[in-house]
C-alpha cells in the first residue's frame, strides 16, 4: 500500500474525526510537509478534506468517480477488474468488452462507463444509463464449462449482485428468474450475458451488469417509473458506487471460484434462497403461447421448474417471466 492508500485507510478508520498532522506524520513515518502534499494530491482526485489549525484534517467526502486508480486501490480481487477500462462515456460497455475479448483481453477485464448512449438490455431492449448515476459495466469471463452450462453463470452473477446490494445498502433485494434484481417488485438491476463459443465451449462470455444506484425519480420517464427504481430512491440516501462495485466484484470472484470447484449445486441453493420467483404464480410467453403455473425451483442446469395447473411439470430455459395480477390467480 502506498502512502496515499494508507492515508485514506487511516481517515476511513477515523470516520469523520479530525486527525492531527502530528498523528498522521507519526503513523505514516513522513514529514508534515509530505502529509500536506499527499492531502493536496488526494484533493486533486476529488477527495474533500476540512483542515483546521491545531486539529488537523478530516475527510468529508470521497470522490464519486469510478476511475481505475481508485478502483485498483480499493479492490481486493485477484482476477476480476484486472485490468479496468474506464470511460466517461461509451455507446455500450458491452460492445467494447466484445471487441477487447476478440483482441485477446484477459479474463477479468472490466469495462466501465459513467454514461452509456446506447446501453443494451435483454431481448433487444434499451438500457437507461444516465451519467454518474449507476454502475454500467461489462466484464470478460472465460469459464471452463460446456456451453450448455453458460446460463448457470448468469444465475451466479445475479447471486453475487444480490448479496453485494444487500450488504452495502441493507435493502431487501431479491432475484426474479433468471437474473433481474427487484426491490418491492421494481427492477433495480439487470444482467446481459453473451457467449461466444467454439466446439460447444464458450471462448468467452461478456457479462454486462447495470445497477441503477443513484437515479432520482426525475431521471426516469413515466413509463420506466412504473417498473424501475434505484437504490437511492429505495433507501433515501445515495449509495457509494465504488463500495458497491468492489463488493460486487469480490462476491463474484469468490462465487466464480466456488462454481469451478464444486459446480452449480451451492450456487443453486444461494439463488433459491434469494429468489422472489419461487412458490409464486408465474407466466411466460413461450413458443407454445402464454403458459402459467407455479415456480417450484431451479433444476441442476439452471432452468426454472414450473408446476402447471394439471399437475405436470415443465422447465423454462429462457424468457422473461411475469407475476400475474392477483385477480387472475
Ligand atoms: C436487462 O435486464 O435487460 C439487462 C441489462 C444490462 C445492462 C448493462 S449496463 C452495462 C452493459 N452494457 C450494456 O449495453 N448493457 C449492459
Amino acid at each position: 500500500m502506498n502512502i496515499n492508500e494508507r492515508l485514506i485507510r487511516l481517515f476511513e478508520q477515523k470516520e469523520g474525526e479530525f486527525v492531527s498532522g502530528e498523528e498522521l506524520s507519526a503513523t505514516l513515518s513522513c514529514s508534515r510537509t509530505a502529509i500536506w502534499k499527499h492531502v493536496e494530491k488526494l484533493r486533486s482526485e476529488g477527495y474533500v478534506f476540512e483542515a483546521v489549525s491545531r486539529k488537523g484534517y478530516r475527510l468529508l467526502e470521497k470522490p464519486d468517480k469510478l476511475e481505475p486508480e481508485l478502483i485498483g486501490r480499493m479492490l481486493k480481487t485477484e482476477l476480476l477488474g484486472r485490468p479496468v477500462h474506464y470511460y466517461e462515456q461509451l455507446g455500450s460497455t458491452q460492445t467494447l468488452a466484445h471487441e477487447l475479448a476478440r483482441e485477446g483481453a484477459p479474463e477479468g477485464t472490466l469495462v466501465i462507463a459513467e454514461r452509456q448512449t446506447a446501453g443494451r438490455g435483454r431481448m433487444g431492449r434499451k438500457w437507461h444509463s444516465p451519467k454518474g448515476k449507476g454502475l454500467w459495466m461489462s466484464m470478460v469471463l472465460k469459464p471452463r464449462i460446456p456451453l450448455q452450462f453458460a446460463p448457470q453463470l448468469t444465475l451466479l452473477v445475479a447471486v453475487a449482485l444480490c448479496r453485494a446490494i444487500r450488504q452495502v445498502t441493507s435493502l431487501p433485494a431479491g432475484i426474479k428468474w433468471p437474473n433481474d434484481l427487484l426491490i418491492g417488485g421494481k427492477k433495480i438491476s439487470g444482467i446481459l450475458s453473451e457467449s461466444i463459443s467454439e466446439d460447444e465451449h464458450p471462448l468467452y462470455v461478456i457479462v454486462g451488469v447495470g445497477i441503477s444506484a443513484n437515479l432520482r425519480e426525475d431521471d426516469y420517464t413515466e413509463e420506466l417509473k412504473a417498473v424501475a427504481t434505484s437504490l437511492q430512491i429505495e433507501s433515501g440516501k445515495p449509495v457509494d458506487r465504488m463500495e458497491l462495485l468492489c463488493r460486487f466484484l469480490e462476491e463474484l470472484e469468490s462465487l466464480y471460484a466456488l462454481f469451478h470447484q464444486q459446480g452449480f449445486g451451492p450456487i443453486k441453493l444461494l439463488w433459491e434462497a434469494l429468489s422472489v420467483s419461487l412458490n409464486r404464480r408465474v407466466r411466460n410467453q413461450t413458443a407454445n403461447g402464454l403458459i402459467e403455473g407455479t415456480a417450484i425451483g431451479l433444476d441442476d442446469s439452471g432452468a426454472l421448474t414450473v408446476r402447471l395447473d394439471d399437475g405436470t411439470e415443465t422447465k423454462w430455459y429462457s424468457g422473461t417471466i411475469e407475476f400475474p395480477p392477483l385477480s387472475s390467480q
